[in-house]
């Protein structure tokens, strides 16, 4: 939803900014642009289309100058254009701003400041801004301009601006919309994402809504909208520069799916206890007893995320005996839902930021309820503002469809209904046996990432259809959801997840040689009614694809194709069953020749509604 970098330091400003939008370039791609400010004042440069259409307009030339700021856009308000592309200027260039968010009254706003003789030259709500900035940029600092402007703003904002009159400084501001500072000697960054600037320097501030922040070459001022001087708190990042390159994959996605094995291991690293089959979460310690004592959970998600959360849900009922409900976070945030005495709140969310995930859960906060996050971006909004947490340690997930972060959240789900399943009514033995079941779970995932190349031949030849369903039950229907996901987001291939037995309550009509119909038909207490629904399709002449439990021979009668997991306890299926489905949907958008990292139309993090 926009990257936003700005520079201010002795180095060359150009390069830094476009190695920093590239890292940037998930969070929207539609066009880009960067302002520099040196002698000549500010130079723009913008650019529709990817950063390597502004890297091509720059073509290497020079850019003399100290401050940059820089902007790869995901629309919002106005056509990808470039001239909706951000830097957006005012009054012949003085000032210069980037904007990651959305001005709500931007109509109201631009309506009364062309009454006062503003002229608007782009579509965008981002152009108010400006206008608004040099309306009140008379006899005061561009900070004091900034922040009587920004009262009169509704909406969400990550803002760097710049003037040609005080060339010694960026003016930051957020309200809903990350921004990260980061310091290093002479020199300082902002950036929506860490990653960004994280081969200059590791000391980075987060800011909060509602804080503003001025950059000098050598220093930093934090203060809040109402100017109350905020004192700087410094944290290091961890992760390296390794993680957030492609490491000899063609895609990030090939990458974070490769990374699985690993990834899945790390979410468990040094929270289980063999011996006492329990799972030890420092994270969420301090609320175990809320958590035990919970009348109802409720998760809060969106995507891939609420996936995951579907999943959780029916671990912690299982296992821990809890009612579970599992929310979209967009509706949850709106429609005035009961929390009661008693009700803990998840959120889930890889990237910390997406805007109705972070909203819901301020609205269970400010309902009363214990809210814990469980995240994948360190010091992440939703995070910092929740009341405790677990992260999945992950490392960064960069391709656009979510893969790695999805097994992670996952597995801490896992974790969760372990950790209130033995403070309950789970026994020891029990709890011994689900600790040896995860801990083995690596190594099942890279048997299941051995198929690859029998996945990319299956890929071959389903890559033409039109549509696809995918079917499971149990453990495994949330799962089916989130393989139809993954297939429509990156092949732009129409597919839909159901419960298996719904099939024959709609989606049957749907069948005949040209629906494939992936079956997720694992050896579980649901197999014989799942193998009743693949012959329910083939009697209809349905193309049956099985992901199937290895040693199943039986199944090779029914399916045309049929790709093996290792064989799991039923409440870790997901684990397995979820792997040959992303593979498949990456092979297929390969052969599509589609852009498998930034597909059409997304953002990897969606921080407005
Ligand atoms: C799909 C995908 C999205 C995200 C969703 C939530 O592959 O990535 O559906 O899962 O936008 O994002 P987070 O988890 O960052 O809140």
């Amino acid at each position: 939803m926009c990257g936003i970098i700005g520079y201010i330091g002795e180095k060359e400003v150009v390069p830094i900014l476009l190695a920093g939008l590239k890292r940037m370039e998930y969070r929207g791609y539609d066009s880009s642009g960067l302002a520099i400010l040196g002698d000549d004042g500010i130079v723009v440069k913008k650019r529709i289309g990817k950063i390597a259409e502004l890297e091509k307009e720059i073509n290497g030339a020079k850019i003399p100058g100290w401050i940059g700021l820089g902007h790869t856009r995901w629309a919002t308000h106005g056509i990808p254009s470039t001239n909706n592309a951000h830097p957006h200027r005012a009054k012949g260039g003085d000032l210069a701003l980037i904007h990651n968010g959305i001005i709500e009254n931007y109509s109201a706003l631009r309506l009364d400041l062309t009454r006062k003789g503003h002229k608007f030259t782009t579509e965008t709500d981002t152009e108010t801004l400006i206008h608004l900035f040099q309306e009140y940029y008379r006899d005061c600092s561009l900070e004091e301009a900034v922040r009587m402007a920004l009262k009169k703003v509704n909406g969400t904002y990550g803002i760097a601006v710049i003037s040609r009159d005080e060339p010694d400084k960026i003016v930051v501001a957020r309200m809903g919309s990350p921004i990260v500072l980061g310091l290093n000697k002479n020199e300082n960054f902002v950036a929506s994402d860490m990653a960004a600037f994280v081969e200059h320097t590791r000391d980075v501030i987060y800011l909060n809504d509602g804080e503003m922040a001025t950059l000098y070459k050598d220093k930093i001022e934090q203060y809040s909208l109402e100017k109350e001087h905020i004192p700087l708190r410094v944290d290091r990042i961890t992760f390296s520069v390794d993680q957030i390159e492609k490491g000899g994959f063609p895609h990030f996605m090939l990458k974070e799916i490769f990374e699985q094995p690993n990834t899945v291991e790390d979410a468990m690293r040094g929270r289980l206890l063999e011996d006492e089959g329990i799972a030890k979460l420092a994270g969420i310690e301090k609320h175990s007893k809320a958590l035990t004592e919970a009348k109802r959970i409720i998760i809060v998600a969106c995507g891939t995320s609420w996936h995951a959360a579907m999943v959780g849900e029916y671990m912690i009922e299982e296992f821990a005996k809890i009612p579970v409900e599992v929310e979209y976070a967009s509706e949850f945030r709106y429609r005035d839902p009961i929390v009661e005495p008693g009700t803990i709140v998840i959120a889930i969310s890889q990237s910390g930021e997406t805007a109705d995930t972070l909203a819901a859960m301020r609205e269970a906060q400010r309902k009363g309820a214990v809210c814990l996050a469980i995240c994948n971006v360190v010091g992440s909004t939703i995070a910092r503002e929740a009341d405790a947490g677990l992260y999945l340690y992950a490392g960064p997930e960069i391709g656009v469809a979510s893969t790695k972060a999805f097994t992670s959240q996952i597995t801490v789900l896992a974790l969760i209904a372990l950790f209130i399943g033995r403070r309950k009514r789970m026994s020891i033995l029990d709890g011994r046996e689900w600790v040896k079941e995860m801990k083995a779970l690596p190594q099942k995932i890279t048997q299941i990432l051995e198929h690859n190349s029998i996945i990319k031949e299956i890929a071959e030849k389903f890559m033409n259809e039109k549509n696809c369903l995918y079917l499971g039950r149990g453990y495994n229907f949330p799962i089916a959801l989130e393989g139809a996901l993954k297939l429509k987001e990156i092949s732009y291939i129409h597919a839909e997840g159901y419960p298996a037995a719904e099939m024959k309550h709609g989606p049957i009509a749907l069948i005949d040689k040209n629906m494939p119909v992936v079956f997720i038909a694992t050896k579980d207490a649901t197999y014989e009614k799942i193998i009743s629904n693949i012959e329910e399709v083939r009697a209809r002449r349905g193309r049956v694809i099985a992901i199937a439990t290895e040693g199943d021979e039986e199944i090779k009668e029914k399916a045309e194709t049929v790709i093996y997991v290792p064989e799991v306890p039923h409440y870790l299926l997901p684990l397995v069953t979820v792997i040959p489905l992303q593979l498949l949907a990456y092979h297929i958008a390969v052969l599509r020749e589609n852009d498998v990292d930034q597909p059409r139309n997304l953002a990897k993090s969606v921080t407005v509604e």
